[in-house]
């Protein structure tokens, strides 16, 4: 496995496969890697000739120093990890290598960008859709993979490809979750074991959300019964519940979603910030 720092070095390396018809295949992380993380490569190998994992905490997209500040990072594990899954290339830049400037490019979403993560994290998405396009510049990838884990992402991603022509085609991978639901998120680390605990009790109140979708409840319906369970736990701060279609990520307000609906929720234990979801398709 080899290590770039220097985007000109990387391109270089990845130009001599490019040129011999070898697929490339890009895993965009913030590195703290976890099986979720692990599942993303796993994909890519299968899919592509070379594998690349891209390790950066992109300061741009947090809205919160504080999180950024607390954001767990291991460089040394994440190298053992990605070598052990058979990641070919990791692209682990320094700051200056990213943001020689301060940016003044700017990505705005519309209303896919304001709604949801967007709202609570003011400037997010203008963070994320900068670094995934240098990222996509800089490896020009076959395919690109991202965890539905952060669905509004995806969507973001998406249409960030639509829009600019991208020749890349946007995987998706389904959640990985612990034996008891909780997502695997890098945040978790932060968690002590009885928020870990109440923690997984988001992925029960989702599922009993899905339960009301089947049963044609109303955007309502589902929100409520979602709340809850949520209610079970005494350390969950919800921030927001909604209700969106999976594919175009519009929020739903209708009354009956029983045919695709995504169940979207940000929740907060203590100082650190969750989220998650889950894909009801009819
Ligand atoms: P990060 O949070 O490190 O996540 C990297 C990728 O792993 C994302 O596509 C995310 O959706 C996926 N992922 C995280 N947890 C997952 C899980 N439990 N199951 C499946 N996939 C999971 O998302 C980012 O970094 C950044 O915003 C990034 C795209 C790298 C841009 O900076």
């Amino acid at each position: 496995m080899k290590v770039f720092k220097e985007a000109r070095l990387l391109r270089k390396s990845l130009t001599k496969y490019r040129n011999t018809g070898h697929s490339v295949g890009l895993v965009p992380t913030m590195g703290s890697l976890h099986k979720g993380h692990l599942q993303l490569i796993e994909c890519c190998r299968n899919q592509n000739k070379v594998t690349v994992c891209s390790i950066f905490i992109n300061p741009t997209q947090f809205n919160n120093p504080a999180d950024l500040k607390k954001y767990p990072q291991n460089i040394e594990k994440d190298l053992t990890l990605l070598e052990r899954t058979g990641c070919d290339i990791v692209f682990y830049p320094e700051m200056k290598e990213v943001y020689p400037q301060p940016p003044v490019v700017q990505f705005d979403f519309g209303n896919l960008g304001n709604i949801l993560e967007g709202k609570f994290r003011p400037g997010h998405f203008n963070g994320v859709g900068f670094i995934v396009s240098k990222l996509f510049n800089i490896v020009a990838p076959s395919r690109a993979y991202f965890g539905e884990k952060d669905l509004q992402q995806l969507a973001i991603i998406r249409r960030l490809v639509t829009d600019l022509n991208y020749a890349i085609e946007i995987i998706g991978i389904p959640t990985v979750r612990e034996q008891n639901g909780l997502a695997l998120s890098s945040r978790n680390k932060r968690l002590t074991d009885d928020e870990k605990i109440q923690a997984s009790i988001i992925y029960k109140a989702l599922k009993a959300g899905e339960a009301m979708v089947r049963n044609k409840g109303s955007v309502g319906d589902v929100c409520n019964t979602v709340v809850a369970v949520l209610k079970e736990a005494t350390l969950l701060n919800p921030e927001y519940i909604e209700c969106v279609d999976p594919d175009s990520f519009e929020i739903l307000e209708k009354d009956d979603i029983s045919e695709n609906a995504a169940i979207c929720i940000a929740v907060k234990i203590g100082e650190v910030r969750l989220i998650d979801n889950l894909i009801v398709r009819s």
